[in-house]
């Protein structure tokens, strides 16, 4: 969905981040700016700098930057629409409804009103929860532990004994059978009428990262089958790609998020204080559900059932959430089944013991593999060291690799030399192709990494841009002298060109809107980097000057002579002559602007 990129920037204009952040985090005024100590991560000394005339912020410790879109959504983990909402709402501006298709209109027109029949069936049982007729539920609730809070705060409810209840509650209401059929809520039957899906059951809403409600599961109260009854998949319920507790966990403000099992473990986590538990609703654990982590978490704790069923659940998710960029880590609850047991019989505070020895992965894999090995019989022991070797060569990158290798051999009693050679000889002879191949991507990319422009040249570039948002009067200076492309680091390239644009439209630069320009928050951040490169030593005017006059000479001459390399390569005599010029006015640019 895109908005006009006026409308984008009134919004922007219109909150200002000193006052938006300040509500979040405390401030304190220093100097031109304000600091705290860092939301995004663990700091005692404050390194996070909100800028009111730049409008940006950055922290020198952890590189988290951007604007006020860019801060709700590292902070709220809202997506950039989500903020431009909250945003908009905050300044009171009226957003514009967005042009659809005929049919896109149709559809988000069902999506909306199968939304409203959800709302007002969690309304239907939660309020039946609390009624007489709710007496046994509630009890059952009750006896599991559930605090009137929990039960509130994850709207639980209850769908009572009658077959169509809800159904000719939904129908006073005004929503017209096809609407009810397609809610999942309701059957439809030629013979036998409407009926409802779930009765006699303790109705769990279920709620999509923004806190709605988009399906339920029913539990039977006690012994029974199915224990569980699901919504089934309705166009706004997707199970592949919906996490369970997400809308309380996404702000959870913990750097790793708990996985579990089922709606229980969820409820009682959060109620324990683990309010950054979720779980996968009846189904295994899906590329899309790891994705969808991947855009709030690093590290996702595994607290899957200590049963073989959780072991193979566990084993299958390790893969798919590396895949997504996470790494995972296993919860020992032993002798307890789920977390929903562990808590109840030894509280929290050893729930959190346990998510601190969290195993790696890694080795939890050799362990769960060992089972199947009798160390006592060397034929199986030697097999066992021989898969083990085999497994390690998933770490394609050495160091990672030996580490590994040192770690398990101590563990499984086997010398370190011995174990590398085995690894090693799999090495060779297994279809290591696609090793060396991710080790020469790897290496090249290092190579890229480290070579031009080396650190050093990337801070001259990011202290010149710095310099020329801060003091609008230097860019008079060089604007004859440097262009965008001086600035070589591709990234710093684009965002160069896009100051130097603001410039010359409007004689002064809005870092704000500048990172607005960029969808990726990754970007945004950098691009506030770029504007906050800080001069470490406080100077007076003639050091200033002096430090600018180099800064620019230097981005200069680098570019300079990455163009003379070019022009070398492209036998360009005449090109080459005016950069030697250009070269040799390198010392009289110096001290021309050395003078002011
Ligand atoms: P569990 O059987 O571990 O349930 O199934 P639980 O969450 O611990 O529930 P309690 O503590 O017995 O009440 C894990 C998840 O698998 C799905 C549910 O999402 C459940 O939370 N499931 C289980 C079903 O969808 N249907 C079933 O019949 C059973
Ligand atoms: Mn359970």
């Amino acid at each position: 969905m895109y908005y006009p990129e006026e409308l984008v920037e009134e919004i922007r204009s219109k909150n200002d981040i000193v006052d938006v952040i300040g509500s979040y985090v405390r401030l304190q005024k220093k100097g031109a700016n304000y600091m705290a100590c860092c939301p995004f991560h663990n700091e005692k000394t404050p390194s996070f700098s909100v800028s009111a005339s730049k409008q940006m912020y950055h922290c020198f410790g952890c590189g988290a930057g951007g604007n006020v879109f860019t801060f709700l959504m590292q902070y709220e983990n809202y997506n950039f629409t989500e903020a431009l909402r909250v945003l908009a709402d905050r300044a009171g501006v009226q957003l514009p409804e967005m042009e659809y298709s005929e049919e896109a209109k149709k559809a988000a027109d069902l999506k909306a009103r199968l939304l409203e029949v959800n709302k007002e069936a969690a309304k239907y049982y939660f309020y039946q929860l609390k009624s007489e007729r709710g007496q046994n539920a509630m009890q059952y609730l009750k006896n599991r532990a559930l605090t009137d809070d929990t039960i509130k705060h994850f709207g639980l409810g209850f769908s009572n004994k009658y077959p169509d209840d809800l159904y000719r509650y939904l129908k006073k209401l005004g929503y017209e059978d096809e609407l009810l059929r397609q809610s999942g809520l309701v059957t439809i039957d030629e013979k036998k009428g409407a009926y409802d899906k779930f009765w006699n059951r303790v109705m769990y809403p279920i709620m999509d990262a923004n806190s709605r409600v988009i399906a339920f599961g029913g539990r039977v109260m006690g012994e029974g089958e199915p224990k569980y009854l699901n919504s089934p998949e309705t166009p706004i319920f997707e199970k592949s790609r919906n996490l369970y507790g997400l809308c309380f966990a996404r702000s959870s403000r913990k750097d790793y998020f708990l996985l579990c099992e089922g709606y229980m473990d969820v409820i009682s986590l959060h109620q324990a204080g683990f309010t950054n538990a979720v779980a996968s609703l009846g189904t295994a654990l899906t590329t899309q559900h790891a994705r969808i982590l991947a855009r709030y978490t690093k590290t996702v704790l595994l607290t899957y059932d200590s049963d073989g069923a959780g072991i193979k659940a566990a084993l299958r998710a390790i893969p798919i959430l590396k895949e997504a960029g996470i790494t995972a880590k296993i919860v020992n609850m032993k002798p307890y089944k789920d977390p929903d047991e562990f808590i109840k019989a030894l509280g929290a505070a050893e729930y959190q013991k346990r998510l601190d020895e969290a195993q790696n992965s890694f080795f939890f894999e050799i362990e769960i593999m060992q089972r199947d090995y009798d160390l006592a019989d060397p034929e199986l022991k030697t097999r066992f060291y021989n898969e083990m070797a085999k497994k390690l060569l998933q770490f394609t990158e050495e160091l990672e690799r030996n580490n590994y290798t040192e770690a398990l051999a101590q563990k499984y009693m086997i010398s370190y030399d011995s174990l590398r050679k085995l690894v090693n000889r799999y090495g060779a002879q297994m279809d290591s192709v696609q090793v060396a191949k991710a080790t020469i991507e790897r290496e090249k990319e290092e190579s890229r990494k480290h070579s031009k422009p080396e650190e050093g040249m990337k801070r001259s570039q990011r202290l010149l841009l710095t310099r020329l948002i801060e003091e609008p009067e230097t860019f008079a200076k060089i604007k004859d002298i440097v262009e965008p492309s001086d600035f070589t680091e591709a990234f710093y390239n684009t965002v160069a060109k896009m100051v130097f644009e603001e410039y010359d439209k409007n004689g002064s630069v809005n870092p704000a809107r500048i990172i607005n320009r960029f969808e990726d928050q990754a970007e945004q951040s950098e691009a506030a980097k770029l504007f906050s490169t800080k001069i470490m030593t406080p100077m007076d005017e003639v050091q200033r000057r002096k430090e600018f006059a180099d800064t620019v000479v230097r981005v200069k001459k680098n570019s300079l002579e990455l163009q003379y390399q070019k022009a070398v390569e492209d036998n360009d005599f005449v090109g080459l002559q005016s950069i030697m010029e250009k070269q040799k006015g390198l010392d009289r640019l110096h001290s021309s602007l050395n003078l002011g």
